[in-house]
């Protein structure tokens, strides 16, 4: 084979598979509004296992995935959320939220939990106090974002075979992360790092605002006079944030 038919071959086989990934990545939606349908165990179990191939600082592979599909501990994960966004909205917490009584019905939950000793795969020093602080908080980086590649694994697999998943980041914060720990029983040092409720959708969503390819794109050093003001961000917040997470595009099934 010569040369250029070889890279022919290679790019045809490159677009054939780009296609039906750009789709899956583009229409994957974050959904909180579940059929009650069941999810059959082999279809969590392929979603698991594009979770179990995501990248990972030093293939270290922090995650492990609890399933819960027992109705009492869905319901119990659902007061929890509940009884806490009602407290968010008493201290003013500066986010819309949305309803979370849809996870008392959800089919099934997948709860992402890893173990911060895996850290110790990443790079450390003891050379000078400023450095080992300094990768101390780049482990702490390397740890989260390896978890959150095995998230977005997930949701695409989880779109590719026609289920929504939500990302529920709640799972990690102190308050609710505390009686979460207690109900699934994840022993200490186990971190608990996401909760992805998963189930058939009972909505769509025709589009989902995305800012365009060339607003984010600067050609070989970054373009300061691109540099957004301050009042783009608080614009956003104030008069987008809201329609932009939950509500643009969406259509009920
Ligand atoms: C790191 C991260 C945290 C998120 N946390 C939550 C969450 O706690 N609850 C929730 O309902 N959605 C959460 N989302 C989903 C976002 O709201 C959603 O991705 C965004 O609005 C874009 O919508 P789309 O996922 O449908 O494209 C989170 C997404 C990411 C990536």
């Amino acid at each position: 084979m010569t040369q250029t038919a070889r890279k022919e071959e290679e790019s045809q086989g490159a677009e054939g598979f780009y296609e039906p990934l750009i789709r899956c990545i583009c229409e994957r939606r974050s959904i909180r509004s579940f059929h009650e349908t069941q999810v059959p165990d082999e279809i969590i179990m392929k979603i698991l296992e594009a979770g179990r191939w995501a990248p990972s600082g030093g293939n270290s592979q922090p995650w492990e995935f609890i399933v819960v599909k027992r109705r009492d501990i869905l319901e119990k994960i659902c007061e929890i959320f509940v009884k806490d966004r009602e407290q968010r909205i008493r201290e003013k917490v500066n986010f819309p939220g949305s309803s979370k009584a849809y996870i008392a019905k959800v089919p099934a939950m997948i709860v992402v939990v890893a173990d911060p000793r895996w850290k110790q795969a990443y790079p450390s020093t003891d050379f000078t106090p400023t450095l080992r602080r300094m990768y101390a908080r780049n482990r702490e980086f390397i740890f989260v974002k390896s978890v959150a590649a095995a998230v977005q694994n997930m949701f695409l697999a989880a779109a590719s075979l026609g289920l929504g998943m939500a990302w529920l980041t709640g799972f990690a914060e102190d308050r609710m992360g505390k009686k979460l720990r207690r109900l699934l029983k994840v022993p200490e040092p186990v971190r608990l790092m996401a909760g992805l409720p998963a189930g058939y959708p009972k909505v769509t969503y025709h589009t989902k605002f995305r800012r365009p390819l060339q607003d984010l794109i600067h050609y070989e050093t970054y373009d300061p006079t691109r540099l957004k003001r301050d009042d783009f961000f608080r614009n956003y917040c104030e008069n987008e944030r809201n329609r932009m997470t939950y509500s643009a595009g969406r259509m009920e099934k």
